[in-house]
């Protein structure tokens, strides 16, 4: 992967932690306006790397949201990629691949239901996130309309169907002859999963039609299944009683509980279900559907016994249209359900199948998105937290406040500058926004309710944890802690290190990492190595069992990928796409840690930034230390698979075509990966060598003639996995 850029982990998550989030020239959640510079736009990023850091993003995003239910950023902000993205592509439309966010639709599929291919596709809808941007898809439709012979008047009042965008999850339920035979979630829009055992116990959804002649031999509904606000709080209320933990919002909350294998479990969700479109339908005997709007299918779909949301309205002209939308924008929390926009629909069913469908989304209707959510509270005070980097950021303690569907109590404020923008101060009122989702923000004070001669929060010149002297690079926004030894610093690295995408290691969480440190026996993370476990015996949660698993979670993690220690050893800006491309072409640490800036700058998805940090890490001789302590523990330092083999080939693409004798095709690119290097399928100008066997194929030995990629037989190939090097003649 082409990617500079740290990415997102999935470590456990510290707000001051500059690899997890984003950083490099753009910040990969930086949120992006069409009107915006951005730094590919400003040249400084390449646009290859950009969308592929992108794309790689948004990916681990759509699965937080689609498939974990457990979202990390808000939607506005999943919302700001995608668009950038688009942007992107719009500009480099030969870098545009089917598999692109922007060209499949989100939420990729679990593997506990079965698969269900969805006969006709469920498509998202695209976004307008203003009025402006709703006026130019009315205007963009009218113009299409009219090319395909619409006259201007009725293109400009071509009547629309608005209705609520219902936060909840889609869904497709197939009736045949009159019974529910099969009910899916969406899926990847093409293929979804089977649930229908738990959709039948959802009270609004029928079982059974109506039985009369006009009952549709096949029918199948899409709608928004989702759980009202009061179940979502009374469900949360128990969950408090009981100690349990809570549900962050209704809609992941329906989502997660439409997803559980025990449909008992689903029954006792009390989700419910609004319908608002119609997919297949094949009536009796074959007859033709009489309707030929929109708004006539939801009528079918009332009189079939589907509910169908009363607040839907047809509207003329996209004035009404926007007036409708204002009204659900400022009229959402008199629901009992979430809503998060407005779906504007076509409602001539004729002239939709016209204007047809992007790859995503259809043209004849847009979601009119609300702004994020905002409300009041106090900020009670700003405290300033140490990262594992040393980066103090401020955090805002707020008055527990509802707001986007969950309570809020603390967000972060960035950086100083952040704060002084903002001009927020400690016994504030402040308004906290949300976009529905999961990352809050502090916006602003509210003037009007500022105590008089209330003083200006001022950045402390000290870390509050060791008292060192903060220290602020010229031209960056961040202060840091430069003490290594700051016990704030050691403890959020030795969690880093301990953390699922770097060692793995169970039991290495906040509060006992703190404690093995009260203890005095861990000062930095290669300390987990020779903890005193005779110590633990008779501290309170430490009985002879969990000090069992502990020692046994310690002893896997001297087992874990090379890329995996690299995460682990906290270098800024490197994550886990730079730490996978330098343990794969390098293979082993030592060789990391020798390599020049340049020999790093070579590494495909490495550049300038985390090159200059890696080479910087392994100049510091602390580092070195720690890199022998591990050593001497036994530590993994070879990769990207462990062989065992002599890393000779390191990140070199060796192209096997023919029949070899030793090897069958297999077995070729295993061992060619065991030695360190990488076997594509096809050769190109970086291909390091091609191996011919019988039978080889004459394009990839003309297109090696071609580029000078050397030709080696069997036995040169092996000389090559031993030594490194090509034969003299073939050099
Ligand atoms: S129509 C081809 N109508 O929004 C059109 N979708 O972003 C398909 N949604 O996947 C969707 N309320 O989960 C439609 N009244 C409504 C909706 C609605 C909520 C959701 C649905 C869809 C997503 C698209």
């Amino acid at each position: 992967m082409l990617r500079d850029v740290a990415e997102p982990t999935d470590a456990p998550t510290d707000p001051t932690d500059e690899a997890a989030g984003a950083s490099g020239a753009s910040g990969a959640t930086g949120a992006f306006a069409a009107d915006e510079l951005t730094a590919v736009d400003r040249g400084e990023l390449d646009p290859v790397a950009r969308i592929d850091e992108l794309r790689a993003t948004i990916g681990y995003h759509s699965r937080r949201y689609h498939e974990l239910d457990a979202p990390e950023i808000p939607d506005a902000e999943y919302d700001a990629l995608l668009r950038e993205l688009q942007h992107l592509e719009a500009e480099h439309p030969d870098l545009i691949t089917p598999d692109s966010p922007t060209q499949v639709v989100g939420g990729a599929i679990s593997t506990t239901f079965a698969e269900v291919v969805h006969s006709v596709p469920m498509m998202s809808l695209d976004n307008a996130m203003d009025e402006a941007e709703l006026r130019s898809w009315g205007e963009r439709t009218a113009r299409a309309l009219a090319k395909l012979g619409v006259d201007a008047d009725a293109a400009a009042t071509v009547g629309y169907v608005c209705e609520l965008k219902i936060d909840g999850l889609a869904v497709s339920l197939r009736y045949e002859h009159g019974a529910f035979v099969l009910g899916a979630t969406r899926g990847d829009g093409r293929k979804g999963e089977d649930v229908t055992a738990n959709l039948r116990t959802i009270e609004a959804i029928p079982t059974r039609l109506p039985k009369g002649a006009t009952t549709p031999a096949v029918i199948e509904v899409r709608g928004e299944v989702y759980m009202p606000i009061a179940v979502f709080e009374a469900l949360n209320r128990s969950q408090a009683e009981a100690g349990g933990h809570l549900y962050v919002n209704p809609r992941n909350t329906a989502a997660g509980s439409l997803r559980q294998k025990d449909a008992a479990m689903t029954a006792s969700r009390k989700l419910a279900f609004w319908s608002y479109q119609l997919g297949e339908i094949a009536m009796p005997d074959g007859t033709p559907p009489t309707f030929t709007t929109h708004h006539e299918t939801l009528d079918l779909l009332g009189s079939l016994g589907f509910p169908v949301n009363p607040e839907i309205q047809r509207l003329g002209t996209l004035d009404e249209v926007y007036a409708f939308c204002r009204h659900w924008q400022e009229h959402r929390h008199d629901l009992d359900y979430e809503i998060d926009g407005v779906v504007v629909k076509l409602d001539d069913l004729a002239l939709r199948e016209q204007l047809g469908v992007t790859a995503k989304a259809p043209r004849w209707a847009i979601a009119f998105k609300f702004p994020p959510e905002e409300r009041t509270t106090k900020l009670l005070d700003i405290q300033v937290l140490i990262g594992r980097t040393g980066r103090a950021t401020p955090q805002a303690q707020l008055e527990p406040v509802f707001v986007g569907g969950s309570t809020v109590a603390r967000a972060t404020l960035h950086n100083q500058d952040q704060v002084k923008l903002k001009d927020v101060r400690p016994g504030d009122t402040v308004i906290v926004r949300k976009a529905g989702d999961v990352i809050p923000e502090v916006v602003g004070p509210v003037l009007s309710e500022r105590p008089e001669g209330l003083a200006e929060w001022v950045f402390p010149t000290h870390c509050p944890v060791c008292g060192t002297a903060l220290v602020r690079p010229e031209g960056g926004a961040d202060h840091r802690c430069p003490n290594t030894s700051c016990p704030a610093r050691v403890a959020g690295s030795i969690e880093h290190f301990a953390g699922r995408s770097a060692l793995d290691i169970e039991g290495f969480g906040e509060s006992s990492v703190r404690l093995f440190q009260s203890m005095g026996m861990l000062g930095g993370i290669a300390d987990i190595y020779s903890l005193d476990f005779d110590r633990l015996a008779g501290v309170e949660g430490f009985g002879d069992t969990s000090i069992a698993n502990m020692r046994a979670a310690i002893e896997a993690s001297k087992q874990r990928p090379l890329a995996n220690l690299l995460v682990g050893l906290n270098i800024r800006h490197l994550a886990n796409a730079g730490s996978e491309a330098l343990a794969g072409h390098f293979g082993h640490l030592d060789q990391i840690a020798a390599a020049s800036l340049d020999d790093l700058l070579s590494v495909e998805g490495v550049g300038q930034i985390i090159a200059e940090s890696v080479r910087a890490w392994f100049d510091d001789p602390d580092n070195l230390a720690v890199i022998e302590k591990l050593r001497a523990a036994g530590v993994n330092f070879v990769g990207p698979e462990a062989s065992g083999k002599p890393q000779t080939i390191t990140g070199k693409a060796v192209v096997v075509t023919g029949m070899l004798e030793a090897y069958n095709r297999d077995e070729a690119e295993a061992i060619i990966k065991a030695h360190g290097g990488k076997s594509p399928g096809s050769v190109s100008k970086k291909t390091f060598a091609v191996v011919v066997g019988d039978g080889a194929g004459a394009s990839k030995l003309t297109k090696a003639t071609e580029l000078g990629v050397p030709v080696l037989d069997e036995a040169a190939f092996v000389h090559l996995l031993a030594t490194g090097e090509l034969p003299a003649a073939s050099a």
